[in-house]
């Protein structure tokens, strides 16, 4: 029977848009399903979104959106990030999916009805963003402990699950089992924590009175439920409705569950104890990253330094931020992003060690041998180089770094190889062998072709798109996607390989001193300007024609989650295409009065035609607002 691997990231609030901290942990999580894929285990990776609870409630409302409304609005962002970060999940799970909600309810049922639920009457200080109670003793400074904003005193009556007397049950259990919770220190932490505090019972009931959004208690329809208690069933309600389920697969336990820092208590104490008083078996590991800082400061929308996935992606690549995030910083520790980081990582590791290898083998292989290789066991096997770069390659290959998700070392591991190849070729000065010793030549040549094939099987978890073009260009004829060195099903072939030159993997990115993280600065070098040169004439500005326009619909271009077809009238009516939609739902433009370029060439975006540009402000928080007349002026108006 083959093996399974369950593995899951957090599902993530869709209060606000996705930034590099979820794009972390999912690219974490895609690059382990991938690599388990290749062991040839059934996967299933699992992630998506947690739609209930206050957080939501208050950005909707913000919005003038209805919860649901939102969610709807907002998973869209999540959902297209994943395509562009190359994440293979499984399933995506929303918790407003109605079989979540079933399996919530029954769950809540199940343990009410063996004593596990009980109702009480309750007073104690609240913190509304962070939406938990603390007692007295936990306030700092009459603040929330955890993010220092303001409690309220609350007194009511809720539902309690009866956590308190699972404590020493979970110290003994995690204590017992050393790679339940990962890395150690975090591991220790929670046991610190286990072991100095009283464990309290945990209210898992909001009044409906106060908080409308969540999933009902099925024994009390004045309750719904508190949204970390839903939140946490994701992982095992998708087992049931939304992995396939051959009949001899339990998906259930999870092999993994990554989560960041942040939520590791409410993991690792709430949901063990939850398990347990259902008798359901934990996790395999729970696995706690560190946090992203940027440019040494704490990322937050008040320093505007919030990174934006998609954003990096567009500028540097997919498979070069999935690089920097996992190479840089061992996942664990906390690290800091800078994009001047990011530059040097492409430049140093994939342009110059790895571009630069293939490249120079490819372009040895046609000048030599007109593209034509012999790759021949001989010529191959016996070599001492060939088997130090398996040698080298062994802790990519070791399951344990994997299971303990080392993704630095194993990185590390690969670019012994590259570097190995690169000295190989500087020792063996392939372009003296090809004026007097032929013979050698082709083992030269088809030894670096092995090295670099090793290299592009290894990395396919990690980068995808890459490994899947070296394998192209290598003229390996299996993809990437069947085997890691060692293993049979590798693409391995010992007679005339055709390999074919194609684009860089990895062109260097020139940057001067003026790069600054967030700056749309382009990142080729800028001829210095004089001020004065940026300067338009009156002329200029009166070739653009800018006219108001009234919208009469609005509606999404399918497949993208950033553009919205507007039909304006301008005097006349256009069609304008705008990339406001992670700011604005369509429902929200109906009638406005906006501003429009009305004499720009008609362009296709995603296909539709744009007759015009709408204008629009960003700030470098990264909100934007559509630009709208001050006061009620005709449609057609014209402005200058
Ligand atoms: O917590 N660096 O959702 P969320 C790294 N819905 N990771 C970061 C980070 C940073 N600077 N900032 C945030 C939730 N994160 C719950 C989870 S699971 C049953 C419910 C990580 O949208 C953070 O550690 O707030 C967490 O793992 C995730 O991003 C935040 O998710």
């Amino acid at each position: 029977m083959k093996q399974r691997f369950y593995i899951t990231t957090p599902i993530y609030y869709v209060n606000d848009v996705p930034h590099i901290g979820h794009a972390y942990t999912t690219i974490a999580a895609d690059t382990l399903a991938r690599y388990n894929r290749l062991k040839g285990r059934e996967v299933f990776f699992l992630t998506g979104t947690d739609e209930h609870g206050q957080k939501v409630e208050k950005a909707a409302q913000g919005k003038g959106r209805t919860p649901k409304q939102h969610a709807d609005i907002m998973v869209e962002n999540f959902i297209s990030l994943w395509k562009k970060l190359n994440i293979s999940n499984d399933a995506f799970i929303r918790t407003t999916d109605s079989r979540h909600v079933a399996i919530v309810q029954e769950v809540l049922q199940t343990l009410y009805d063996k004593g596990e639920i009980e109702k009480r009457s309750y007073s104690g200080w609240y913190c509304t963003p962070d939406e938990r109670f603390w007692t007295e003793k936990d306030l700092i400074d009459g603040n929330c402990p955890d993010c220092k904003r303001p409690v309220e005193r609350i007194q009511e009556e809720n539902y309690f699950f009866l956590m308190s007397k699972y404590q020493s049950w979970l110290i003994a259990y995690i204590e017992e089992n050393q790679s339940y919770i990962l890395p150690e220190t975090r591991r220790n932490e929670v046991l610190g924590f286990l072991k100095n505090n009283a464990l309290g019972d945990l209210c898992i009931s909001r009044p409906k009175s106060r908080l409308a959004w969540g999933i009902p208690l099925p024994f009390d329809e004045n309750f719904v439920t508190y949204v970390w208690f839903d939140a946490l069933l994701n992982y095992y309600s998708a087992t049931e409705y939304l992995a396939s389920r051959p009949s001899s697969l339990n998906w259930w336990p999870a092999d993994h569950h990554l989560v960041g820092k942040d939520i590791l208590t409410t993991h690792a104490v709430y949901w063990s104890t939850m398990l347990k008083a259902l008798g359901w078996e934990t996790p395999k590991n729970i696995f706690a990253h560190g946090w992203w800082t940027v440019d040494g400061k704490k990322m937050s929308k008040s320093f505007g330094n919030v990174i934006d996935p998609g954003r990096m992606v567009e500028k540097y690549g997919v498979d070069a931020f999935r690089y920097f995030l996992l190479r840089e910083v061992p996942f664990g520790l906390d690290g800091d992003f800078s994009e001047t980081a990011l530059i040097n990582r492409i430049n140093t590791d994939l342009a110059n060690d790895l571009g630069n290898l293939l490249s120079r083998f490819l372009t040895m292989a046609e000048k030599y041998f007109g593209g034509e290789i012999e790759c021949t066991e001989e010529n191959i096997i016996d070599t001492a180089f060939a088997g130090e770069c398996i040698k080298a390659l062994h802790p990519a290959t070791d399951d344990a770094n994997w299971s303990n998700l080392r993704f630095n070392i194993i990185l590390e591991s690969v670019w012994n190889v590259v570097r190995m190849a690169n000295n190989y070729i500087a020792q063996t000065e392939p372009w003296k062998l090809a004026k007097d010793n032929k013979v050698q030549l082709v083992q030269v040549m088809a030894n670096i072709w092995n090295a670099l094939r090793l290299t592009a099987v290894t990395l396919y978890p990690f980068m995808p798109d890459t490994a899947e073009k070296m394998g192209r260009q290598l003229g390996m004829i299996k993809t990437a996607t069947e085997g890691l060195p060692g293993e049979k099903g590798i693409a391995w072939q010992y007679s005339g390989i055709r390999v074919q030159k194609g684009d860089q993997l990895f062109p260097r990115i020139e940057t001067n001193e003026s790069i600054k993280a967030h700056s749309d600065v382009p990142l080729q070098p800028q001829e210095q300007k004089s001020e004065n040169a940026n300067l338009v004439s009156i002329e200029d500005v009166a070739k653009v024609q800018l006219k108001i326009g009234r919208v009469l619909s609005a509606e999404r271009v399918p497949k993208s989650s950033k553009l919205i077809k507007l039909l304006v009238d301008t005097g006349e009516e256009r069609q304008v295409v705008a990339g406001i939609g992670k700011s604005y739902a369509p429902e929200e433009l109906n009638g406005k009065s906006i501003v429009i370029v009305t004499n720009l060439k008609p362009a296709k975006l995603m296909g539709v035609e744009s007759q015009g540009m709408l204008l629009a402000a960003t700030d470098s928080n990264g909100v934007l607002s559509i630009l709208i007349p001050e006061k009620d002026v005709k449609e057609g108006a014209i402005i200058k």
